[in-house]
């Protein structure tokens, strides 16, 4: 655990109006594994910018990420009653006090960012526009959408990448970004493809995960089966999957080899989801 970032939270948390909608999103936002924010603080460490300079864009991407799972798990969406190790918000709380933690989490997003202290008016503008971008209609929204009108029967692999392009990608997207603004790079077609690469990783094993895992280990319910969803494991098989992991990996690794900076940290999280 990131001690430092988990304390920004805390304290941006401790500083909105006092009502139920401030409690759900503190209950929402205990307990993620806050791997979005972490590529943002091992890119920003090998580009020899300290990891803090990065913790307003951070906050602002995991609150998206957690309004993203708060409306995923809806009864209307996945129907999920776990998550993050405890019951999803809708049941701890109720529906409409989850929608709306969920809208106040997206919206505060935009607000972090414009407030900050660590960037400058371009910067802001910058991270705003790729966390409005990828996380909306050219990214997770998009995504969404493709999923829940995806079944197990009609999904081959390009309509999988297509998912998962948007769906995780997008998220993932916005955390490579991030230092490459921060930064004042300017290399932007290797970020996204950066992005991409680990996003597909992250939700093949998220896939994989909800077939041979318990839900636990994964603290939240596995429902894919369930829904009869388009996912991973709807066009491969058990070791077919695996095998696509290592091969992501492997361009994964070939793009980072071409990084104008120090990756070591960024490799270190990576081998560390390489082995969740
Ligand atoms: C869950 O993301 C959604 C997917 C893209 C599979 P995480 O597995 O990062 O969830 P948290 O943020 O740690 O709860
Ligand atoms: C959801 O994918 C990713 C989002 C954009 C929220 P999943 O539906 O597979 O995520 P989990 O398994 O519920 O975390
Ligand atoms: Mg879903
Ligand atoms: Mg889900
Ligand atoms: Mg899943």
């Amino acid at each position: 655990m990131n001690k430092g970032f988990e304390q920004h939270i805390e304290e941006y948390l401790n500083i909105q109006r006092k009502c139920l909608i401030t409690d759900a999103m503190r209950y929402a936002m205990e307990g993620g594994k806050r791997f979005r924010p972490r590529i943002i603080f091992a890119l920003l460490k090998g580009m020899g910018i300290d990891e803090s300079e990065g913790y307003d864009a951070a906050l602002a991407l995991e609150m998206i990420q957690t309004y993203s799972l708060i409306h995923d798990d809806l009864p209307a969406m996945d129907n999920d009653d776990m998550r993050r190790g405890k019951p999803s918000l809708h049941k701890a709380f109720r529906e409409d006090i989850a929608i709306l933690a969920g809208d106040q989490l997206l919206t505060n997003a935009f607000r972090v960012v414009s407030e900050s202290k660590s960037y400058d008016a371009q910067t802001k503008v910058s991270i705003i526009n790729a966390l409005s971008k990828y996380a909306g209609i050219d990214g997770m929204i998009y995504g969404q959408l493709l999923d829940v009108t995806s079944d197990n029967e009609h999904i081959d692999p390009e309509k999988l990448y297509e998912i998962q392009d948007n769906k995780t990608g997008g998220l993932f997207k916005i955390s490579c970004l991030i230092p490459m603004y921060i930064s004042k790079r300017e290399e932007e077609a290797y970020f996204t493809k950066m992005g991409t690469l680990i996003g597909r990783i992250f939700q093949n094993q998220d896939d994989l995960f909800d077939v041979i895992k318990s839900e636990e280990e994964m603290g939240k319910s596995l429902s894919d089966a369930r829904n009869e969803k388009g996912s991973a494991l709807s066009v491969y098989s058990l070791d077919e999957l695996k095998a696509l992991i290592d091969e992501e990996f492997d361009q994964l690794y070939t793009l980072l080899g071409k990084a104008d900076f120090d990756t070591a940290d960024l490799k270190e999280l990576l081998n560390a989801l390489r082995n969740r």
